[in-house]
């Protein structure tokens, strides 16, 4: 057993998926201790009343805030080489898509994923999971979409899992085959889906366990709505479940088709309008949004506050990549969402937590404090999350624990 004490205030963040402003449904027990039994949660409430056996380990918070451990539902971590010269093109004016226009954007870094060995992509991706861990997160979704041929795509998704087995991050690969048409199938994109959506590799997907979800770009350079219909159909039949990225560039009717196709979530909204708003409220996907892309890239952020008000369930992630955000630090995203879509410290907490964990289909088991959940917890340096977040240059995050263990605890 392990018992977390003197915490200056305790967020309890309900399971997702939470709809609309999360104040309402957020407690805050100032004074408070966590008792943590294997790897969930035993008991949390005010320190005078913790009961908890003799000699079991114990963490003193000294009075910093207490919450669930982050879950970063979108990213492209797994990547090889950099893209700095796209970086500088842009801010002398040239757009994301006219970078890909021309060759650059993901086919660069699909040919240096080409050039790179599994081993490879594993070692460049550690050290960086091992810093998001140090920023919070004990839950990452990661996804292919840099090998754009059958055994690349795999390849990708291989060294996902090979991560998964060598730190504490818990990994989930999704399949984003459909990110763009490769060079050698150029003006040929229906030709390029049936390899990769072939049903002897959407098998082996299923059947390794090498991905839960199925992605897609459906955008005017990458794949068109009726591509993208049969990408999820598809990638459905064998049990992954469908997600999307949706209305970044231009509002193309994705955010209706992931009502259609029921995906769990539709990623990005940028440019999602009332009709989109409206699909995927009813059909309870969770919109998840990447604020660090659109200050990375300079352009308008997704509308969060009509998100909100619409009740829509809201999530936030990095969107980890060398292209649009080489951005890992999660808690950083955060801060952005507040300052530049003007989401409230809670609200942006419960999107990279509980709403997050709906966004990967875990929300019964992780993004939350309450007794049965897998105890991922983090213990700031700081005693509230508006203090956190409120300083995103400085790494706040003191302990880390992921399924009971103790996997980060900084020195003060
Ligand atoms: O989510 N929009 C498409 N895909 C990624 C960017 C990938 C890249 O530029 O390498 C995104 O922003
Ligand atoms: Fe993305």
């Amino acid at each position: 057993m392990l018992t977390i004490e003197n915490i200056g205030e305790l967020l309890v963040v309900p399971p997702g998926p939470v709809p609309g402003r999360a104040m309402r449904n957020v407690r805050r027990i100032p004074s408070a201790a966590v008792l943590v039994d294997g790897e969930r949660i035993a008991w949390f409430g005010p320190q005078a009343e913790l009961n908890a056996p003799t000699g079991c380990e114990s963490i003193d918070a000294r009075g910093g805030c207490l919450l669930p451990g982050l879950i970063d539902c979108h990213t492209h971590a797994v990547f090889a080489g950099t893209r700095e010269a796209e970086f500088v093109q842009r801010i002398e004016g040239k757009s994301y898509l006219q970078i890909a226009h021309q060759g650059g954007g993901i086919l660069a870094t699909v040919d240096a994923v080409r050039n790179a060995t599994c081993d490879d992509l594993v070692a460049e991706a550690k050290p960086r999971l091992a810093r998001m861990l140090r920023n919070g997160v004990t839950t990452m979704e990661i996804k292919s979409g840099y090998g754009l041929n059958v055994h690349e795509e795999i390849k990708m998704l291989q060294a996902v899992r090979r991560l998964a087995d060598l730190q504490p991050i818990e990994l989930v690969g999704t399949y984003l085959a459909a990110h763009t048409t490769p060079g050698e199938f150029a003006g040929h994109s229906d030709a390029y889906l049936d390899a990769v959506l072939d049903d002897k590799v959407l098998g082996r997907l299923r059947d390794e366990g090498l991905a839960e979800f199925c992605d897609v770009f459906c955008e005017t350079t990458a794949f068109d709505l009726a591509q993208a219909r049969r990408v999820l159909e598809a990638g459905a039949r064998f049990g992954l479940r469908p997600k999307l990225h949706a209305d970044q560039i231009h509002a193309i009717g994705a955010s209706r088709l992931a009502g259609e196709v029921g995906a769990i979530s539709a990623d990005h909204l940028e440019k999602i309008d009332d009709a989109g708003i409206a699909a995927i409220k009813a059909a309870g996907c969770v919109a998840v949004l990447l604020p660090g892309c659109s200050f990375f890239l300079g352009v308008e952020q997704a509308p969060a506050r009509r998100l909100l008000a619409a009740d829509v369930p809201v999530a936030l992630a990095t969107d980890y990549n060398p292209g649009s955000a080489m951005i890992e630090s999660l808690p950083l995203v955060l801060t952005i969402a507040c300052t530049q879509m003007r989401m409230t410290p809670t609200e942006a907490v419960v999107a990279a937590t509980a709403n997050a964990a709906a966004a990967l289909n875990r929300h019964n088991r992780v993004g939350a404090v309450q007794v049965g959940m897998s105890a991922d917890l983090l213990v700031l340096d700081v005693p509230s999350i508006e203090r956190w977040l409120y300083e995103p240059g400085r790494n706040c995050v003191h302990t880390v624990v992921k399924a009971g263990r103790v996997v980060v605890r900084r020195e003060r």
